[in-house]
């Protein structure tokens, strides 16, 4: 299959410009689009046909549901049963990075949400994503438009990388201002359940809803009795081709011991990648490190992260080390993507 790439400018209007993809996506083909998180990978949401192409085209297992893409708040009513604390998060987030899961109505197919009975909803706040839904006039289907397993596109170029030949098309509308996915929350009677951290950070949440119960698999492997309810957390993702490891721990002295670890490693095998912000990046000694940001800046850690996983594939690395900055609010969505990119290979020193 040939994929068409346009760039769309949106300091002009943007109607004609994104017709030829919503048409795309009239007829059940997929379409790749910008979000201010990552980039989707777009199929009509009320298609099965359209929406099992999707799972092709990523080699995504079909028991992990889709996200719907609407435009606005409250055309949630057609596809899903909202509620009180839906309409909170809506107006306190929505246009922006969150997803909510509710119970779903009849017209979300099965192959969108994978037989369960809730359907995960958000609104996309970049204006492009938020233009080809509504030219569309149905709901989006759309998960992060790599192939499974790998880091989510950020750039157009990443999306190219990974589904060149497999869809219809990608529309490049420049770099995505978050870096990480959405925030999903499910509501339960005294506030939310977060099932995957993002943008949107507890505290936010905290001021919005109350009560915010943490799904322990977003800190800690999944296990048989541990399993999470968001079916895509329990699947290994982000992975860099190189084999990584994350280094934990906290005190003053952290990064001067969590170097000193790095610095002998790399005396032992030149070839070893790092992965941390820029106070860390000072006392190391390697060729391949790859800085966040600074330290007091973890939005710029999302922001910078996937492009930084997927940049190692490039270098001649065999081995990384990625050093973690904590868990507080944006981190704690950084932490999360960390240790799955290192398949829970995690050291405390
Ligand atoms: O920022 C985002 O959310 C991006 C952009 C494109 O919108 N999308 C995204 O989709 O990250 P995806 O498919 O890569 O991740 C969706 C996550 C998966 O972990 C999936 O299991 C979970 O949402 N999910 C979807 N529907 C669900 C449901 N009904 N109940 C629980 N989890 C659900
Ligand atoms: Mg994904």
């Amino acid at each position: 299959m040939k994929t068409e790439f346009i760039k769309a400018d949106i300091s002009k209007p943007l109607d004609d410009q994104l017709t030829p993809a919503a048409e795309i996506l009239k007829r059940g083909g997929l379409v790749a689009f910008p979000t201010e998180t990552v980039y989707g990978l777009g199929a009509c949401a009320l298609d099965s046909d359209a929406a099992k192409k999707i799972y092709a085209a990523k080699g995504r297992p079909s028991d992990n549901p889709l996200i719907i893409h609407i435009s606005r708040p409250e055309d949630a009513e057609k596809y899903c049963f909202t509620n009180e604390t839906f309409y909170k998060l809506s107006s306190a987030f929505m246009p922006g990075p969150i997803t909510v899961i509710m119970p779903k109505k009849p017209i979300i197919p099965d192959a969108v949400t994978g037989g369960l009975d809730t359907v995960a909803v958000r609104i996309p706040s970049d204006k492009v994503a938020n233009k080809l839904i509504e030219l569309c006039g149905f709901p989006i289907a759309a998960p992060s438009a790599n192939i499974s397993g790998k880091p989510s596109p950020t750039d157009a170029d990443a999306v190219m990388r990974d589904m060149n030949g497999r869809i219809d098309m990608v529309i490049d509308g420049g770099e995505c201002n978050i870096g990480v996915e959405s925030t999903i929350v499910k509501p339960i009677s005294d506030g939310v359940k977060l099932l995957r951290p993002g943008g949107i950070t507890v505290g936010m949440l905290e001021a919005v809803v109350g009560k915010v119960e943490i799904d322990p698999v977003i800190t800690e492997k999944p296990t048989d009795d541990r399993k999470p309810e968001a079916p895509g957390m329990k699947y290994r993702h982000y992975a860099p081709i190189a084999k990584m490891t994350l280094i934990c721990g906290d005190g003053k002295d952290f990064f001067e011991r969590a170097a000193e670890f790095i610095n002998k490693k790399i005396s032992e095998n030149e070839n070893t990648g790092v992965l941390c912000s820029d106070e860390a990046a000072a006392k190391i000694k390697g060729k391949y490190v790859v800085s966040l940001g600074a330290g007091n800046d973890p939005a710029m850690h999302a922001h910078r992260l996937f492009k930084a996983l997927r940049n190692f594939d490039d270098m001649p690395v065999d081995r990384i080390y990625a050093i973690s900055d904590g868990k507080d609010e944006v981190e704690l969505a950084v932490y999360n993507r960390m240790i799955k990119a290192a398949g829970y290979d995690i050291i405390s020193i």
